[in-house]
């Protein structure tokens, strides 16, 4: 028997209906130009790929697209490692072919978010060739130089992200150098304020070329402890499972990162960014608190517009957990408005990361694509998460990624090329004889082509449901409140003036039935294969179910 379901108080109390901004749930595709389309032959994606691939972005309903670096860099973190601001490296093209992508996105009613990297420079930035010259050379406090202590090691106890200590010595200067990623990419100075100008002043610059904003690289490691203090010891608790094998996590990050001095600096970016029409700053927050820090630099009209949440980018996949994750982050009174991912260019992808039984399944990544951007919140869909692309396994003498990733095999697992046409060499992504990474078999048979021809695929089940999606102004504006339904199954209502939305997805592999309050009628069901009968819901495996009070 049905039990009827229990009207919960909502626990979020404290939402509004959000405004009409276009960043306030929209939907931002991610580009990695180098996997995205390679247009020359030379094995590696471009801007004129991407420029090619336009019209797919566009049919894929989504608003605009977040771009991940394509400026003048050494690649030592695959473009994460800048060593000139406004220049496009030759791999990926020139201005012209940078301009050019702009307008044809615009023309397709396209917004550009682009990646900019504030922490850190590339060490073949003319500005760090400087400062390393000598302790009075011009830039000589652009970056972050410390003595080493009385017996030669570095200052303190800070450690690199990517293993190791965060500090180098150069022999030049007598001094070590701080890099919290790699030791190719120096932490600039944000103290200083001349760096803050022409940090600005690299906006601005891309602001004037017609970009609409900025996804904020890794923001809270910008600004460290003046003193340079030891970061305290993190102890290991029951159920850090993986993560405390990396010495990283078994420090709290009090010193080295999400320093006070911060805000200030962010104010005069949105200052800046208010003069032009539309922006959009999105942060990347990852830190020992990061809802609260998401929630501080994107509280406020003087403070970014959105944050990107990295809690769905866990192993963790329950509903309690997800839910968890929301109700925490409007939990308090504040304004902040969060953004949701499920995949990146960092993380193992979803379809492999939450497979139920290791075996990855189309309907449950049909599923995830429908919670995530059901979810208050803006959303960022990886490319090839439309797809349903999988984690690739790279074999060792294949690997390129410097970075430990989350899976200690590092990163190339989800940075594969785009599969295009499987027909094609390379799957359609290159015409040289293979690709900077290869394109897997199994990646080849999810080509865009062939998804393109099948009505029930997961491609035009995303370009359904995101169409879809828009005509709904609770799913793009609403309020959100939980409902229990049942430990396999996320259920919410997302409500503005004038439309009730109840939404409910079944994480699991089994059928679950759920109790549905009298009054909602069933909305289109995506193929997700919900059966209503009287006041009860049928999920089937991975199933989902909108409807709405009537
Ligand atoms: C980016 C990574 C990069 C790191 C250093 C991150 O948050 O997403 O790909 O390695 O910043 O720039």
């Amino acid at each position: 028997m049905v039990m009827a379901m229990t009207a919960q108080p909502a626990k979020i109390s404290t939402q509004k209906e959000a405004g009409t901004e276009w960043w306030r749930g929209a939907v931002l595709y991610q580009i990695y130009p180098r996997s995205f389309m390679d247009s020359n032959g030379d094995g590696i994606g471009d801007l004129k790929g991407i420029t090619q691939k336009l019209d797919y972005v566009k049919s894929l309903g989504v608003d605009g697209v977040w771009l991940s670096p394509f400026f003048t860099s050494p690649m030592a973190d695959f473009g994460y490692d800048v060593a000139d601001y406004k220049g496009i490296d030759p791999i990926f093209g020139t201005l012209a072919d940078c301009d050019e992508m702009i307008t044809e996105m615009h023309k397709r009613g396209l917004k550009l978010v682009i990646d900019i990297v504030l922490n850190h420079s590339s060490d073949k930035h003319p500005w760090f060739i400087d400062s390393r010259k000598d302790k009075t050379s011009a830039k000589a406090d652009w970056y972050v130089w410390a003595d080493p202590k009385a017996d030669g090691s570095p200052p303190n106890n800070w450690l690199s992200v990517f293993g190791g200590s965060a500090w180098e010595f150069d022999p030049g200067r007598g001094q070590y150098y701080y890099h919290q990623f790699l030791k190719q990419q120096p932490d600039l100075n944000i103290r200083n304020a001349e760096v803050q100008e022409e940090l600005l002043a690299t906006a601005k610059w891309w602001l004037d070329r017609g970009v609409d904003g900025f996804r904020m690289d890794a923001l809270p490691h910008c600004i460290h402890d003046a003193q340079l203090r030891d970061n305290p010891a993190r102890p290991l608790s029951k159920g850090d499972g993986k993560s405390t094998i990396h010495p990283y996590s078994m420090q709290w990050h009090k010193y080295d990162k999400t320093q006070p001095e911060m805000i200030p600096f962010l104010k005069k970016f949105r200052a800046l960014t208010d003069q032009y029409k539309d922006c959009m700053l999105v942060a990347e927050v990852n830190d020992d608190k990061t809802v609260e820090t998401t929630i501080e630099y994107t509280n406020g009209p003087e403070m970014l517009h959105t944050a990107y949440d990295f809690s769905l980018l866990t192993h963790e996949y329950s509903s309690a957990y997800l839910r968890r994750k929301v109700e925490e982050f409007f939990a308090t009174e504040h304004d902040a408005w969060p953004s949701w991912a499920l995949s990146n260019h960092d993380s193992i992808r979803v379809a492999t990361r939450w497979a139920a039984n290791d075996k990855p399944d189309v309907r449950q990544t049909k599923m995830l694509v429908a919670m995530l951007t059901s979810l208050r919140g803006s959303s960022f869909i990886y490319q090839g998460e439309e797809l349903g692309l999988t984690e690739a396994e790279i074999p060792p003498e294949k690997r390129q990624d410097p970075g430990i990733g989350s899976t200690g095999t590092g990163r190339d697992g989800c940075r594969t090329p785009m599969p295009w046409n499987g027909a094609e060499k390379n799957a359609g992504f290159t015409a040289a004889n293979g690709g900077w990474l290869p394109v897997p078999a199994e990646h080849a048979a999810m080509a865009a082509m062939s998804q393109n021809n099948d009505p029930n695929s997961m491609l035009n089940f995303t370009r359904h449901f995101l169409q879809w999606r828009k005509q709904h102004a609770a799913l793009l504006r609403g309020t959100i409140a939980f409902e229990d339904a049942d430990k396999n199954v996320v259920a919410f209502t997302r409500e503005v003036a004038g439309e009730k939305l109840f939404c409910a997805f079944n994480l699991s592999p089994g059928t679950v039935t759920i109790p549905l309050e009298a009054g909602y009628v069933t909305l289109d069901g995506h193929g997700l294969a919900a059966k209503t009968q009287g006041q009860s819901v049928e999920l089937p495996a991975f199933g989902g179910y909108f409807g709405k009070k009537g």
